[in-house]
């Protein structure tokens, strides 16, 4: 099993390059199966979410032919059926996106219950709710999803909360769907832009994407296109805590600094230096960071995906910081092992009630999802001594060669999978 050990108490310095985004890539992946023509997607991260979904399009028939590590041609002229139930897609959340796909193209879907990252309880019901206005039968039978219409028709509909997954799976659908559909209360996250802009160049007719009213003229057919996918905000955003946290000095580089300006802005409040530039924001770290408070929100709310980087680095800064989650109800699982290495942080429902201590020690400790993970390995960078941290399947499922790019800005990270590789390491470095 892989790990990461960890010598912590290095300032972070340098330039990093961040990589597409994961939760855009996934869903335009997912659009790519919705015309016969060639589609090809530039700026794909090489991470394992991406890849299963891949696997899960071939295995449907779809031709798809890696061009290089982040760029790949998808035919789906041979798709041969619409049901998804390949082992690997039930833990992946977006496997949810090929039912609006398929949905739209072949008015028929049957997809393996999605699974994800364990952060709540993640219904789906307002993308039920969607496929259900368009005409579709929607029914859930031994953990497959299936659903089928006589002819999918635009509808209006207004979603009960807001949804990422639902806006773009209701979105993929309407593209083909016949007449016009309305979607209000729509998410507006840059993802969804990004996927109505990538629909668009297929043939679409969208408008709205980033607004939170979508109207989508239903189209008959979509074409190829190349597209390349937006810098991944939540990536670049760690790496920016990074920097914070370990009071060092970072370039986040081919990032959108518009996507960023919640995460810049509880930076800033707490006492970093930040620069932009057109494709790039620097991190200056201090020796003095002080308390706030964040509360999660959509788009363009400071993201949940962004919660435990702040809470690590809020957990080594001055006073008392409260941190809420209003987005996800079981994203603070991580804090106890936060605890373990010398954080004060309290949970009361969905608040953290952070005391600020002087630094981290370093413990053995495991990933318990994607984001957390990410953030753990930010603790363990600050830390003194060594960290090894399991499960780093999670953290994969995200981010693009991430001990790599840590160590170009002076981290000591190894990915190790035995004990003696972890010794190794730590006589290595000390
Ligand atoms: C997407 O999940 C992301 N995943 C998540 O990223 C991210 O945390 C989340 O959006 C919020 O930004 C992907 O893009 C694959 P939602 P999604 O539907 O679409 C409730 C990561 O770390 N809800 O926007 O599943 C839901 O319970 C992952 O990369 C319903 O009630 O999130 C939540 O409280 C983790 N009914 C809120 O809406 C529904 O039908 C927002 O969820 C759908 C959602």
């Amino acid at each position: 099993m892989e790990q990461y050990v960890i010598k912590g108490g290095t300032p972070l310095r340098g330039e990093v390059d961040i990589s597409g985004a994961k939760n855009a890539a996934l869903a335009l992946i997912a659009a790519a199966i919705m015309t016969d023509e060639t589609v090809v997607i530039d700026n794909l991260p090489d991470v394992r979410d991406i890849n299963v979904l891949l696997q899960a399009i071939e295995g449907i028939g779809a031709v798809v032919v890696r061009l290089t590590r982040n760029s790949v041609k998808i035919n789906a002229g041979t798709i041969s059926s619409v049901t998804v139930d390949y082992e690997y897609i039930r833990k992946i959340r977006a496997s949810y996106y090929l039912l609006g796909a398929l949905l739209g193209r072949f008015n028929e879907a049957e997809v393996a219950l999605p699974g994800g990252c364990d952060i709540g309880t993640r219904p789906i019901d307002q993308h039920i709710k969607g496929f259900k206005a368009m005409g579709a039968e929607v029914k859930i039978e031994h953990g497959m999803i299936k659903t089928k219409a006589e002819e999918l028709l635009g509808n209006h509909i207004y979603m009960d909360v807001v949804s990422v997954g639902a806006t773009i799976n209701i979105m993929l659908a309407a593209a083909l769907a016949k007449g016009n559909t309305i979607l209000e209360n729509a998410a507006k996250e840059p993802h969804v832009v990004d996927v109505a802009n990538m629909l668009n160049s297929m043939g679409a007719n969208i408008k709205g994407a980033g607004t939170d009213v979508i109207r989508i003229k239903g189209v008959e057919k979509l074409h190829k296109t190349e597209y390349s996918v937006i810098p991944d905000q939540i990536e670049a955003g760690t790496f920016m805590c990074a920097a914070a946290a370990t009071r060092g000095d970072v370039l986040v580089k081919n990032v959108i600094p518009k996507h960023l300006e919640a995460i810049t802005a509880k930076l800033l409040e707490i006492g970093c230096t930040i620069e932009e530039y057109d494709d790039a924001v620097r991190v200056i770290g201090t020796d003095n960071l002080k308390c706030t408070q964040v509360k999660t929100l959509p788009y363009p709310g400071y993201p949940t995906d962004m919660q435990p980087q702040i809470v690590v680095t809020l957990a080594i800064s001055q006073g008392t910081s409260i941190v809420t989650e209003s987005i996800f109800e079981n994203r603070f699982k991580y804090v106890a092992e936060l605890n373990r290495m010398g954080a004060n942080i309290k949970v009361e429902g969905n608040t953290a009630i952070i005391d600020g201590v002087s630094g981290y020690t370093g413990a053995e400790i495991n990933a318990p999802d994607l984001r957390a993970g990410a953030a753990l390995v930010i603790a363990g960078l600050v830390a003194k001594g060594f960290t090894t941290i399991d499960d780093i399947k999670y953290i994969q499922r995200g981010y693009e060669n991430f001990e790599v790019k840590l160590r170009n800005l002076g981290a000591n990270i190894e990915k190790v999978s035995s004990e003696k590789e972890a010794m190794k390491f730590k006589i290595k470095v000390g």
